[in-house]
């Protein structure tokens, strides 16, 4: 064998080497993919760049959509992921995928304004940062495209993860930055896949990381709709919920709380009715009504707070009984506490309040380990 084609290696490589990794996650994006190779393409003129695109096996063929432009593209790659769903689990995995000098995070609809990047790139390059926040929030950016509504959760949530994380980000909840890769592959097995909130999980995962703000203008979506909801809204109190106690309290665990709070709810409702339909006895009701939510908690807590271990079939009737049987303790564990600490103190709110607690925190730690577990 001639050594030429050996020898000729280095060069070749070197050519090859990617300076920037953009990183788009996507989901349900098809109409949107093209238009933002091409404005990458425009804009990235002169850098050696690529674009990682992260499908969570979107049902509209978005990763096929992105694979027909990767077949005629080689800066194009399309990772699919299947079985799994969540923006910030997908960033981390395009990330994890790169050999590049830097990385850039992206949305895919457009609202992130691409022309800022080679000013991003630009600062880092510089070496006098690891990450570079694109930020809405402060002279010169906007996010005048968000609704009323919209705007004003996002300004809340920003001014509360400021206060309760102590970060000086102004824009904290972006999901458009760039980074060092070195930097990020440092931190990458401390980061939380749930959740939307990529930017601000790094920012705070690690101390001395050297952070400069670009604003931008947030734009209007073109195609597709946006994934944002109630759920996302939740997993990212969890997320700081995690954050303040330092990893003590998992981001899920705010679901489970929440579940429980409805159970409550449902609880008291189903009793209320089924007083009217056993007007003598209360235990009968009073019976009924714990039935009722315990049923719905458990499947609550299997299609929102364990959806990735979501139990089904026989799994599920198998685990519904475990869930009970651990319910019954925790019930007999909050009665227990509440009234030795009422006999102590005789503050009734304290008391009922530590037993509650005792008992959420018992059936969460019981059901995580033993109903939901990972496999
Ligand atoms: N792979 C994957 N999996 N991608 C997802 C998922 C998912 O489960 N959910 C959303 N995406 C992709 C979308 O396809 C889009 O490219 C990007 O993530 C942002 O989703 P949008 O649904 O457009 O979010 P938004 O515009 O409402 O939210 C914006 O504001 C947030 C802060 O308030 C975005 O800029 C977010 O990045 C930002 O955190
Ligand atoms: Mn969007």
């Amino acid at each position: 064998m001639s050594l030429s084609a050996v020898e000729r290696q280095p060069d070749a490589v070197s050519e090859r080497r990617v300076e920037l990794s953009v990183v788009i996650p996507t989901f349900k994006e098809r109409g949107n993919v093209a238009e933002l190779v091409a404005r990458l393409d425009c804009t990235l003129a002169g850098v050696a760049w690529e674009a990682v695109f992260v499908d969570d096996n979107s049902p509209d063929g978005t990763a096929d959509a992105v694979k027909a432009i990767a077949c005629r593209d080689p800066r194009i790659r399309c990772l699919r992921r299947v079985g799994r769903r969540g923006l910030a689990g997908a960033c981390i995995e395009g990330m994890l995928s790169s050999s590049a000098t830097y990385l850039a995070v992206m949305d895919a609809d457009l609202q992130h304004d691409e022309t800022v990047l080679p000013a991003m790139l630009a600062t880092l390059r510089s070496g006098k940062y690891d990450l570079v926040a694109a930020t809405r929030y402060v002279e010169g950016g906007s996010a005048q495209s968000f609704s009323e509504g919209r705007s004003k959760i996002s300004r809340i949530a920003t001014r509360l993860t400021r206060r309760v994380l102590g970060t000086s980000l102004s824009d904290p909840m972006s999901g458009f930055f760039m980074m060092r890769r070195d930097a990020f592959d440092a931190m990458a097995d401390r980061l939380s896949p749930v959740g939307f909130k990529i930017l601000l999980d790094i920012a705070t995962a690690s101390e001395g990381l050297r952070i400069v703000e670009q604003p931008y203008t947030f734009g209007e979506r073109q195609e597709g709709e946006s994934k944002f909801n109630i759920q996302i809204g939740l997993e990212f109190l969890g997320l700081l919920l995690a954050k303040l106690t330092h990893g003590l309290v998992e981001p899920r665990f705010i679901f489970f709380a929440v579940v429980g709070a409805l159970g409550i709810a449902v609880n008291l409702a189903v009793l209320n009715v089924a007083m009217l339909v056993w007007p003598v006895s209360f235990m009968m009701a009073k019976s009924v009504a714990t039935f009722f939510a315990m049923t719905s908690n458990f499947l609550l807590n299997n299609s929102l707070t364990y959806r990735d271990r979501r139990l089904r079939g026989w799994g599920m009737l198998r685990g519904f009984i475990g869930f009970r049987v651990i319910g019954t303790i925790g019930a007999v564990t909050d009665v227990g506490l509440a009234s030795q600490l009422y006999a102590d103190r005789e503050v009734w709110w304290v008391a009922g309040f530590a037993g509650a607690l005792m008992g959420v925190l018992w059936n969460y730690a019981m059901s995580s380990m033993f109903i939901w577990r990972t496999r």
